[in-house]
């Protein structure tokens, strides 16, 4: 695993990011209160990981609260993380969920709006790139209310992806944007974004980092599904782009075909909605080899990345991490916003099973970065 630290990649921020947010607010800190009151919303799975990792700094320093908005609400995609990264209880959960990204962002945006006015935060911090996101912080700026945006700077480029959509928005409306790339920084300056701008290093590594001797103590994953480190594949899909569209899955399907070693696939409960919608259930579950779970909880999603012989995911939080443990990673897309992984152990092959399949067939490893 990379321990060392970058100047130019994605930097090894142990113990930094806290201090860089200390650093970031000078003028909201001097005019804020020692315990002046920030508030994170949050609502998704990746945003309670990030979490975790702030929450008990902020913590100490100022009143803060949690709004969950609810966006994951199943016991393993929500409850499960609160418990197992000891996160505190959210002050409130909103439990808005489902329905179309207008729909759901929107009823978001009210919802938000009317627990800020109660709460009266002096800044406002979101987290990532979905649909609480974005509605987090349009709620707050709509209010005058600092919002502090975590991972900004963040593009793929595709201009239709919802969570390019999301992130976009969110880095213009926020007065600090904390880039945790020296790529993210640049690509929030070339939107003209000069202002408050946090060259802030990556929250998940930290978090990471601080579990890494639990994740080599903890083989109950491999037992529990019968699988052994370096021989088998870990596996995870959710895109909309990928999952939504049926001649998509079709691919995916294809692909999971040709895997040529037992593959462990914690399943997305998007991915299966889609899967028994287009009548593929059947055709999945009967693959030779395919271990089928429910979604796992962090530390064994990185037990399992950390032991697997190579992760294929469309998950932008899971690619990087893979290759922060050293495994090979295949992304099921065309592009990545984690533009340092590439030629570290990322390959993108899109849903191209004969790419997979190539690739596979050699001895690819993931290269530390630098
Ligand atoms: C969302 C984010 C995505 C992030 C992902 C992490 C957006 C636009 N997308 O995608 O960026 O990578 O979270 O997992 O915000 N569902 C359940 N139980 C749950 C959660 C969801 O059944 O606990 C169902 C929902 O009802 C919905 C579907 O799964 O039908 C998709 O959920 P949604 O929150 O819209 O988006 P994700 O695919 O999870």
């Amino acid at each position: 695993m990379y321990l060392g630290k970058s100047t130019d990649g994605i930097r090894d921020c142990r113990g930094g990011f806290p201090l860089e947010l200390e650093r970031a607010i000078p003028y909201y800190w001097h005019t804020m209160k020692r315990r002046s009151r920030i508030v994170s919303v949050v609502g998704a799975r990746p945003q309670f990981v990030k979490l975790a990792c702030l929450g008990p700094v902020l913590a100490k320093r100022f009143h803060h609260a949690i709004i969950h908005t609810g966006q994951h609400y199943d016991s393993n995609m929500s409850g499960m993380f609160f418990r197992q990264l000891r996160l505190p209880k959210a002050k409130i959960n909103l439990k808005i969920s489902g329905g179309s990204h207008g729909v759901m962002t929107g009823r978001m945006l009210s919802a938000i709006e009317k627990t800020l006015v109660s709460e009266k935060p002096d800044l406002v911090l979101v987290y990532g790139d979905t649909n609480t996101t974005l509605a987090g912080a349009l709620s707050a700026a709509k209010l005058s209310i600092p919002v502090g945006h975590i991972e900004a700077g963040m593009r793929s480029f595709v201009t239709d992806m919802p969570e390019e959509i999301n992130r976009r928005l969110t880095d213009h409306l926020s007065t600090l944007l904390f880039c945790p790339t020296a790529a993210s920084l640049k690509n929030a300056r070339a939107e003209g974004l000069s202002k408050g701008l946090v060259h802030s290093g990556d929250l998940m590594y930290e978090l990471l980092h601080n579990s890494m001797p639990a994740i080599r103590r903890n083989r109950s994953i491999l037992k529990k599904y019968g699988i052994e480190a370096g021989r088998f594949l870990l596996l995870t899909a959710h895109r909309a782009a990928n999952v939504d569209d049926r001649e998509q899955l079709l691919k995916l399907l294809d692909l999971i075909e040709v895997l040529p070693m037992p593959t462990l696939f914690p399943i997305h409960p998007r991915t299966k909605k889609r899967l028994r919608q287009f009548r593929l259930w059947t055709r999945l579950s009967r693959i030779d080899g395919l271990i089928l779970c429910d979604p796992l909880g962090y530390l064994d999603t990185l037990t399992a990345a950390h032991f697997a012989r190579a992760v294929l995911t469309d998950s932008g939080g899971l690619q990087k991490e893979a290759i922060f443990l050293g495994t090979a990673v295949l992304t099921l897309r065309d592009e990545t916003e984690w533009v340092e992984t590439l030629g570290r152990g990322n390959h993108l092959v899109g849903l191209d099973s004969r790419k997979v399949g190539r690739l596979l067939a050699r001895d690819i490893k993931a290269n530390p970065l630098p």
